[in-house]
């Protein structure tokens, strides 16, 4: 055993009617311990199936994953007690109030009731939820039941904490203090491996990010590693006029050092460059001299995004289903 997470050649179908769906098709992963560890990738990729596998909720038809050493299909107790999970659908008790899902979940794993009572107070605390803490959970938002169940993930303090797109549906605020709260759980040395649809988000987490396409594992790295495969700056212009884009497009193309592509609607263009504020201000010009009228121009680093885009040749989906 080499890493302290690890899974190999993970495979797993399921029957949907007549088809099989191939969710996993020789999945590899190795995340040492103290990191963060992102699988990054669109619906359907396989994040929550290697979730399932890796937390006993399901086994795979083939390939093997541990923790620490210990094999998941084999010791599935073992596992469950080094491991906190946050599922993608959160899972909490809709008659019990915030704080007594917490001090159910508390007690559970056998802390007394004070400690138990201590550590739901703080995490009521910790995720904002004071005034919900004393309503049950029928009434709560999603966003508020999302963070109940963050929150349950947490009471322990268990050494691997696996949370499936911890951040969908949160607002703003809760997102910044979830990663806080993230960030000061790996400072004290928890293994995270979390899934998420957010680029940014892995960008702002993850030592480690592998990005998912159709059960595989098709990159890896840290997010700048990935930012590399695609290369350097960019400069970007957006036409007022979608009638120029043509114009556009053979001024852009003298300055640009690979393919330009279309950026987020038919009117902007995207390439990359070296030397992106001089050349951006040649792009000007030129443009300027051509007579083409621009809504927006600028100078980017590369997203994960573009990395996204470069390896599957399709953008990620950014969805919305709290
Ligand atoms: N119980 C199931 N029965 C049939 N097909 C399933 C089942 N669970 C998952 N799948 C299929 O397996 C593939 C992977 O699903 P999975 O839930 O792992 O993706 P995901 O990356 O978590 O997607 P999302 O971003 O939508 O949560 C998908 O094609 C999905 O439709
Ligand atoms: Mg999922």
């Amino acid at each position: 055993m080499s890493a302290f997470i690890e899974a190999s050649n993970l495979v797993k179908t399921y029957q949907a009617g007549k088809t099989t769906v191939t969710a996993l098709n020789s999945l590899s992963l190795e995340i040492p311990q103290g990191t963060v560890q992102a699988l990054l990738g669109p619906n359907g990729a396989g994040k929550t199936t290697t979730v399932k596998v890796l937390t006993t909720l399901i086994t795979p038809d083939s390939g093997s994953a541990s923790i620490n050493g210990v094999d998941v299909v084999d010791h599935p107790e073992d596992i469950r007690r080094m491991i906190g999970v946050s599922g993608q659908y959160a899972a909490v008790d809709e008659n019990l109030t915030g704080f007594e899902n917490l001090d159910m979940v508390g007690r559970l794993y056998h802390l007394s009731p004070a400690q138990s009572k201590a550590r739901a107070r703080e995490l009521i605390d910790m995720f904002d939820l004071v005034e919900a803490g004393d309503r049950v959970v029928k009434g709560f938002s999603g966003g508020m039941r999302r963070r109940i169940d963050l929150a349950g993930a947490l009471v322990v303090n268990p050494p691997v904490l696996f949370l499936d797109e911890p951040t969908t549906g949160l607002d703003p605020r809760s997102r910044l203090a979830l990663w806080g709260v993230i960030k000061t759980l790996v400072g004290q040395g928890t293994t995270v491996l979390l899934t998420t649809q957010y680029l940014e988000e892995a960008d702002q987490l993850a030592d480690n990010i592998a990005v998912i396409d159709e059960g595989r594992v098709i990159a890896q790295g840290t997010s700048d590693e990935l930012k590399l495969l695609v290369g350097g700056q960019r400069v970007e212009v957006t036409v007022h006029d979608v009638a120029d884009i043509d114009k556009a497009r053979s001024v852009l193309a003298r300055h640009v050092t690979g393919d330009i592509t279309s950026g987020a609607d038919s009117r902007t263009l995207v390439g990359p460059v070296e030397n992106a504020a001089k050349t951006l201000q040649k792009v000007l010009k030129d443009l300027a001299d051509a007579g083409v009228e621009l809504n927006d121009a600028g100078m980017r680093r590369p997203t994960l995004d573009d990395v996204f885009l470069q390896l599957t040749g399709h953008a990620v989906l950014q969805e919305e289903n709290a």
